[in-house]
């Protein structure tokens, strides 16, 4: 399998596929790997000629040090799980200097309001830093195609609204989320729960779908003090939100209008922020 560090290297080798009009598919991942992830890199080597994974914890999309101390990193077990999807796909593992050349600053995006719900307001300078990395990232790897997973479904809807604003020939493509069979969302967060804690955090999916089942009959105030009750019940999970806003806008909703709706979920177990989200209609 090929591993590049530095981008000049990445560059260099994917030239001859660009000039030559092959696909790229791109998977941008912070490690971590789990199948959420492997799907995604299924999807791309389906669709594409080539495909690139990068690795990269990216420091300037954590507004917390424990956080980003905390995150996992297991760059040898990721890469073996990537030769399982295919020994042909290029790994991009750059360091901060080689992505941020000593300045490990984001740059200030506007994505017309996305950035300021949920996510945004919750983690301050999160989307600048996510912003910062993807178009670095899409730069470097100039690919026909990018995956992203519906379970950071904010930050997929930031990503096409990037490249839509910076004029980027990237096709981003949203894929549904994977889970757990308990139903818990899959996320590399979920390397620092104990066996039991994931077990308990099934309950965020199953009242996600609890709240989809109301949301056919109940309005949104009530299906949002619904879901809030429930938490509040079982006091080991500390909601930090539950908004059911519109799909496109992600403008939290009071009242229905004819419109897609999701619920997003926030919540702390164990000290381990996890998020999740459920279509509603
Ligand atoms: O979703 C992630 O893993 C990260 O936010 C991303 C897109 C790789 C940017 O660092």
């Amino acid at each position: 399998m090929l591993i590049f560090n530095y981008k000049a290297d990445l560059e260099a080798h994917l030239a001859p596929y660009i000039s030559k009009g092959s696909s790229i598919g791109f998977v941008p991942t912070m490690g971590a790997l789990h199948n959420g992830h492997l799907s995604l890199l299924r999807q791309s080597v389906k669709d594409n000629n080539v495909t690139v994974i990068s690795i990269f914890v990216n420091p300037t999309q954590f507004n917390n040090p424990e956080d980003l101390e905390k995150y996992p990193r297991t760059v040898d077990a990721d890469i073996e799980q990537i030769a399982t999807v295919s020994p042909d796909i290029i790994v991009f593992t750059p360091s901060v200097d080689e992505m941020y050349g000593g300045n490990t600053q984001s740059a200030s995006f506007s994505f017309d309001g996305l950035e300021h719900q949920m996510e945004g307001s919750h983690r301050p300078g999160h989307f600048d830093g996510v912003g910062t990395i993807v178009k670095k990232l899409f730069e470097y790897v100039n690919p026909t195609r990018a995956y992203f997973g519906e379970k950071d479904f904010q930050q997929l809807q930031i990503v096409k609204k990037l490249v839509e604003k910076q004029n980027m020939p990237v096709q981003v493509i949203g894929c549904p989320i994977t889970r757990e069979p308990n139903g818990l969302a899959m996320s590399s967060r979920n390397q620092r729960l104990t066996g039991q804690d994931r077990e308990k955090a099934a309950f965020i999916y199953k009242v996600l779908n609890e709240a989809k089942e109301k949301f056919k009959n109940e309005d949104v105030m009530q299906v949002k003090n619904y879901v809030e009750q429930a938490f509040a019940q079982h006091p080991e999970f500390e909601l930090e939100y539950f908004e059911i806003a519109d799909e496109d806008t992600l403008v939290p909703a009071t009242v229905k209008e004819n419109k897609k709706y999701r619920g997003f979920v926030a919540v702390m177990l164990s000290n381990v922020r996890l998020i999740d989200n459920i279509s509603l209609n």
